[in-house]
């Protein structure tokens, strides 16, 4: 057999094994409801991105299948944190939840606790977990997420703990169980995993080689997607555009985009997120024919000065990036420019924080989410001579902040006195007179609503720019 064939037989023996588990399941989880007289109550935490959000429905998913009942609070019969690890304070708020989670543990003999995603792929955190919280059940990683089935199942029937951390994977297993977290919007993952290395990040450690899903399958998932009703899909991948570089059908990111822009019933669709050194034309392209492709992009530029991009491994220059940011400004004007930078990379001086500085100033960013370096044991950064001090890395940090914010409230307030369509997302948590929408471009609004128009794509007027988001009225 060639391994391509040996690949897809394991995946539809292990795709059975593990409907089979769900199955084995609902059974452990009847024996759980009688012992305790009541429906056993169930609640999942997730820390970090969207790929996690998204795995975090497929976990939840299952639990609902085996039959838990979801509860808002962590005081729960099973309790999973889905973690990440892309920065330290990550880490210190799921050991710091965990102590909180003991003292439910305490009262609640038949509390089972679990930890997955990436924070489980570090060894330091493994040590750290079976010495200091020997409490938690079951630890399991980013790999073998798709055998949560069997690992409850196996938890359920010997009481754990349950430990199963694997170096990697060649399969995931995707027909399974999902818990959407919205009606009218869902996450799809078109790859997993990362090649780049960026000299900072813990990524391609924790969630291993890059590898692409078959085209055919994302497009089947999406289309039931629009047949139960979504409206708004957001591509998942930790770099999209070099979405099919492992697959041996000729696709990439520009073709699947549109492909998926031709599904009926789909109004919009997002992607998250694209590397600035892979970003081709053809992209834009489609994206310029394109009306449900949403005007937004997300770019992640790091640093605005090539000195410290060349030792963060990001394979671009400033003056590449500028290049792609005003190319995009300019064939696509109405797309808002996002992106994440990282303030105090090892070797990082002022003058290379007003590089960045003058980049943000020279593309106009509609937003950028502003991170201080954290350093990520594992990662080649982490032995860099240079570390910044933390005072010089606070004053970068609040220059970079100042100026993104100014940029935001400009951008923002371009939009002042236009009829957009927003998408209705929810009832306003401050004025339940409110609803939240978003716009294509991903600005939020907020206007006089109720719930039943959550999930409608409506015309609102901006009429009052409030800094990053305005406040309208319904057309
Ligand atoms: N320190 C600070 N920020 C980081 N990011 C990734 N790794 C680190 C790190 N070690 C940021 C990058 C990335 C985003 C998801 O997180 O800006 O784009
Ligand atoms: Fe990390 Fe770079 Fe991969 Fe993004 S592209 S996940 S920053 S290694």
């Amino acid at each position: 057999m060639e391994l391509k064939e040996k690949i897809a037989a394991k995946l539809k023996e292990e795709t059975a094994l593990q409907q089979n588990y769900v199955k084995q399941l609902k059974t452990e989880v009847a024996i759980l409801r009688d012992k305790l007289g009541r429906t056993p109550t169930c609640h999942v935490t997730t820390f970090g991105c969207q790929m996690n959000a998204r795995d975090s429905e497929k976990l939840l998913g299952i639990l609902l299948e085996a039959g838990y009942e979801e509860t808002e609070s962590e005081d729960a019969d099973f309790v999973i944190y889905n973690t990440c690890t892309v920065r330290d304070n990550a880490d210190q708020r799921v050991y710091g939840r965990l102590g909180v989670l003991k003292g439910f543990k305490n009262k609640n003999k038949a509390m089972k606790i679990a930890i997955c995603g990436c924070m489980t792929q570090e060894e330091v955190v493994i040590e750290k977990l079976k010495k200091s919280y020997p409490f938690v059940d079951l630890i399991f990683g980013t790999h073998n997420l798709y055998r949560f089935p069997q690992l409850l199942c196996d938890l359920l029937q010997t009481g754990g703990p349950i430990m199963d951390i694997w170096k990697d994977t060649d399969i995931t297993v995707e027909d399974l169980p999902v818990a959407r977290k919205y009606p009218y919007k869902s996450g799809i993952n078109i790859m997993y995993g990362c090649d780049n290395f960026c000299t900072y990040c813990i990524v391609p450690y924790v969630r291993g080689r890059e590898r692409s899903r078959n085209m055919e399958d994302i497009l089947a998932e999406i289309k039931c997607l629009a047949k139960d009703g979504v409206k708004e899909i957001m591509l998942l991948g930790q770099n999209v555009n070099s979405y099919g570089k492992n697959l041996a059908e000729d696709v990439n990111f520009a073709k699947l985009l549109a492909k998926a822009d031709a599904i009926d019933g789909i109004e919009r669709i997002r992607f998250m997120t694209p590397h600035p050194k892979d970003f081709s034309d053809d992209v834009l392209e489609v994206m310029k024919n394109s009306r449900k492709i949403c005007d937004h992009i997300h770019l992640p530029l790091q640093s605005g000065s090539t000195k410290v991009l060349k030792r963060m491994n990001r394979k671009y220059t400033r003056e590449q990036y500028l290049k792609l940011a005003l190319k995009i400004r300019e064939m696509l004007p109405d797309v808002a420019i996002t992106t994440d930078i990282i303030v105090g990379f090892p070797g990082e001086t002022m003058a290379d924080v007003e590089e960045t500085v003058d980049v943000i100033r020279q593309v106009e960013f509609d937003n950028a989410f502003t991170f201080q370096y954290s350093k990520r044991t594992g990662t080649p950064a982490a032995n860099f001579a240079d570390q910044v001090p933390e005072e010089i890395m606070q004053e970068g940090f609040d220059l970079v902040l100042k100026t993104v914010q100014e940029m935001a409230k400009k951008r923002t307030a371009l939009l002042q006195g236009k009829v957009l369509p927003a998408l209705v997302e929810e009832v306003n948590d401050h004025d339940p007179s409110l609803v939240t929408g978003r716009l294509s471009n991903n600005t939020i609004v907020h206007f006089k609503g109720d719930a039943s128009l959550i999930g409608q794509i409506i015309p609102v007027s901006l009429d009052v720019c409030q800094g990053f988001y305005y406040l309208g009225t319904r057309q």
